[in-house]
Formats: C-alpha cells, structure tokens, sequence
C-alpha cells in the first residue's frame, strides 16, 4: 500500500473515497463540512440531522458522488468523542476505515485530517492503524475468500502540517516491523521453529544491517546455560538464542539497552503438561521474541543514539523421555540454581539465562517481554500488559512509550514478601511459586537474575493476540511490544523520559 500526503482540498482529490472523520454532536456549519455540504448538495448536512451519520465509532454513510469531485465516493466515519488526545481511538479507526471500505471498487481512500485531529501525531496514529489492518494469514488458503487490499491511502490536509511527511514515515516504519512480528507470531509451530526464527531474525538483520549472532546448543552447554538448555530438552527442535545488535553512527550516552524476548515457539507446558483446550494457541507463545525482531527492524530505521541489543531466547517446551521433569535443579548461566516445581513455568527459565547473557555482554538497562503467564490474562484481559520492574524510572518510561503508542501497559508491584513464594528449601529459588499472585512471582523470579541492573518486565500474555478479529484489525498475533519498544529507546536515545 503507497501512502502519500495530499494537500488538495476536497473536490481535487484523487481517490476512489474520501473519508471526512465525524465527531458526535457535530454539524456542517463551517470548514470542510460545509464544503463537502455544498457539493453534496446538503447530503453531509441531512447525514448529519438524521442521525446516519452520528459520529458515533465505527459508524458510517457513504454517498456516490455524481459531478462536483474528483473523488468518485465520500463517507463521513464517526470517531466517537475525539479531543485530539485519543490517539488509539484514531488508530483503531484507521483500521476500521481500510477494512470497512477496500472492496473491488475502492482501492484508494483518502483520509482528511481536520478539528482537532490535525496534529502529525494523529495522522502517525491513522497511518499506523491502516497498515495495521492490511496484514491478514491467509498464505495457507491463497484460495480462500478474497480480501481486497487498498492500494493507497492518501493524508488529506489543505493546512500545512509541521512534521506530518515524518510522522507518515516513522507510522509506516512502525507498523511494518509490528505487522513483521505479527507474521512470525502467526506462523504455525511446525514452521515457526527456534531455528526457523533464528533464519527470519537473520535474513531481517542483513536486510536492516543489524548484526546477527546465533547461540546453538553446543555453544550454550559451553557457557552452563542450563535454564534455557533444560527447557529444550524434550523437544527434538534445537534452541536458539539470537543476538541482535544495533550501533548507532554516534551514540548520546554510553549505555546499552537490552530488549529480551521470550520465543517459546510451542509451550506444552512439558511434563506438567496442559489441558488439550486452547493449547493451539500455544504456538503464540514466541510472540515477545518476534516483537523483540520488529522492535530491532524498527530501531534499524529509525537510528536512535543509543546502541540496543536484541535477544531472542527461543525453544520448544514438549514431554519426552529426555524432558525436564519437576523436581529437577538446574544450574543457570548466572550460576544461581532453580528447583523445578513445574515444567510450566518455562519462560522465566528461557529468560533468566538470556537475562544473564545480556547483563555479561554489557546491558545498562534490559526490558524483557514474554507471554509469561495466565494469570495476566485473568489479571488485565486482553486489554492491558502488566509491567514491572526494579527501577522506577524504567517503569516510568516503559508506560509512557506505550501510552504514546496505544499500548496500554498498567503496573503490578513488586513487594519483597511476593519473593518467599518462591523460596526453595533445596535451591536458590523454585521456578513456580503455584497460583496466587503468579504474575508477579513469575516477574520476582527474573528479577534475581537482573541483579542491580535496571531491568523491566512486559508480560503481554493477554494482549500478544486476537482470539477474535476486531473491525480495525484480523486475529492472531498483535504485535504489541513492538512500538512500545521501539519508543522507549527513541525517547531514551533523545533524553525524553517520564
Ligand atoms: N505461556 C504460558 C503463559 C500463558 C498462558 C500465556 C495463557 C498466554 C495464555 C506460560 O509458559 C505458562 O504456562 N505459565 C504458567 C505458569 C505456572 C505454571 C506457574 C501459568 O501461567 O499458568
Ligand atoms: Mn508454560
Ligand atoms: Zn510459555
């Protein structure tokens, strides 16, 4: 899909529909409304009066415009109560916009900014939106009910706009590597394997000129990273531990962010295997590795001053006759050993030693982000990610980078007391510390292995993926992280903190 600007008014653009954004309780009385008024003769006026039109979300009128336009379509879409400040409302209805109206006949749509809405911000959010909407996972039934795509999609604003060409570049670098993630996320297990990922996170790297390392298992059995490697043992598929590095040109501080991902890329849950319901879903259990790959995609195109590191942890977790199995103790790479009371709870193991590989390869600061754990779900749905962390002021920041984005994270807290759960009579700790408060006893184990470094965790369990598509979007992976990520470390790289 071409994006492009446009500051042509209303009867000079070239599109097969123009969509006017409406807000509720509004009427044509000035601006493009009363233009568009006029040359619909007084159909946006009546759309309006009779409610067809209410600007209430997601609702919508369309006229075929007969003379007075270039344009062959005009829709007025309703955006509900918009102040301006709602920039995941204007997301979504980008989204909405492209899927509601691409068909045969409508393959460019061009959308006018306008009121309030006129800021660049807004129009990286609308941008970000559409883009979003025009990945689907249809490359297993190319036979399949067709799904149209739009081919352009114009930003309207006769007004000149400061920054609005950046904004349109950096929503579309955004949602790219989202959508990036998003189809790694949605690959099947069977394709999706840990060297499957290590192969898309390389071929992305040289494409992006990041550098790519890989871990293998020898290699990791050479450092004792004996969480990860326990992991993978019942799983015929090697693990890998991938490596992605980004070095800007000149850097404004001498620190290194490490941005973790769980790529777990089918969780059985091994031994203490789970139910057969919903264990498909399972196969999503990569998707904070492959926002780790879109976030470093991203970082790639965006040259932030600041040097990042990707790492991607990822493994199978199967039963087997080599498996791990409860009760087992493990020796970590940072040396601290783990009493296995569920083969479960295999993320934070997978973490911890990724946690400890970035600390040992200079990390000043390291965001982790995993489908970590149901309880999240039960905690936050699928509406926020939980956040928590060490450090205050990364937590601050982490929240801020997904409010900026629409990615809505919320804090879960961290008390010492929350860490005798998961107390080991026999071993440094115990990789489960059962039901209560599993979220955050999952968060308090990997704290020990970030040890003094600031270090945050995203658990995105709840919000890696759609169980069922929404108007603005298809199901299946999100990509969410993706943009969190990558704006935490541009906000970093330019000084702009909580
Ligand atoms: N990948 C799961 C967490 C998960 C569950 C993500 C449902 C998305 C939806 C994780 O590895 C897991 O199994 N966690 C266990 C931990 C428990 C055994 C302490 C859980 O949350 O049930
Ligand atoms: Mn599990
Ligand atoms: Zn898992």
């Amino acid at each position: 899909m071409e994006i492009i600007r446009s500051g042509d008014s209303v009867h000079e653009i070239d599109s097969d529909l123009i969509v006017v954004p409406v807000f509720k309780g509004e009427t044509a009385d000035s601006g493009v409304l009363a233009t568009l008024d006029r040359l619909t003769e007084g159909w946006v006026r009546s759309a309006l009066a009779s409610g067809e039109a209410s600007g209430e979300r997601d609702k919508s009128a369309l006229l075929h415009w007969r003379a007075g336009a270039l344009a062959r379509r005009v829709a007025l879409f309703g955006v509900g109560d918009l102040d301006g400040s709602n920039l995941l409302a204007l997301q979504r209805a980008g989204g909405s916009i492209l899927l509601t109206f691409t068909s045969a006949a409508v393959k460019s749509i061009a959308f006018v900014l306008r009121g309030s809405i006129d800021s660049a911000s807004a129009a990286r959010a609308i941008v970000e939106g559409a883009v979003l909407s025009q990945l689907d996972y249809s490359i297993y039934r190319p036979n399949g009910p067709p799904r149209p795509k739009c081919d352009r999609f114009i930003i309207a604003s006769e007004r000149s706009v400061d920054g609005l060409e950046g904004a349109i570049e950096t929503a579309r670098i955004l949602a790219d590597a989202t959508n990036f993630a998003r189809s790694m996320g949605n690959e099947p297990a069977n394709v999706m394997t840990p060297v499957e990922m290590a192969r898309r996170s390389k071929e992305m790297a040289e494409r992006e000129a990041l550098e790519f390392e890989e871990l293998d298992e020898d290699e990791m059995k050479r450092l004792g990273m004996g969480a990860l490697l326990a992991v993978s043992r019942g799983s015929a598929e090697p693990a890998r531990l991938i490596v992605l590095g980004y070095k800007p040109r000149e850097a404004a501080s001498s620190g290194m962010i490490a941005l973790v991902g769980k790529g777990l890329t089918f969780d059985s849950g091994g031994i203490s295997i789970k139910p057969a319901e919903e264990m498909d879903e399972m196969k999503f259990d990569m998707c904070g590795g492959a926002a780790v790959a879109g976030a470093m995609m991203a970082i790639a195109r965006l040259k932030p001053k600041v040097g990042v590191l990707g790492l991607i942890a990822s493994s199978e977790n199967l039963p087997s006759g080599r498996a791990y199995k409860p009760g087992d103790v493990l020796r970590s790479y940072s040396g601290k050993t783990i009493e296995v009371i569920n083969t479960d709870a295999e993320g934070r193991l997978i973490l911890a030693d990724a946690i400890s590989y970035a600390i040992g390869r200079g990390a000043t600061h390291i965001v982790d982000t995993a489908t970590l754990t149901g309880a999240c779900v039960v905690a936050l749905g699928e509406v926020r990610a939980a956040v928590m962390g060490n450090n205050p002021g990364l937590v601050a920041d982490l929240i801020k980078a997904g409010a900026e984005c629409g990615e809505r994270l919320w804090e879960m807290p961290l008390d010492r007391e929350y860490g005798e759960l998961i107390r080991s009579d026999i071993a440094d700790m115990k990789n489960s510390g059962g039901r209560i408060a599993s979220a955050i006893t999952a968060a308090m184990f990997l704290k020990q292995f970030a040890g003094s470094v600031p270090w945050a965790h995203i658990d995105i369990a709840g919000t890696a993926w759609l169980t069922k598509a929404k108007p603005y979007m298809a199901k299946g992976a999100t990509g969410f992280g993706v943009r969190t990520l990558t704006g935490f470390v541009l906000n970093r790289a330019a000084g702009r903190s909580a």
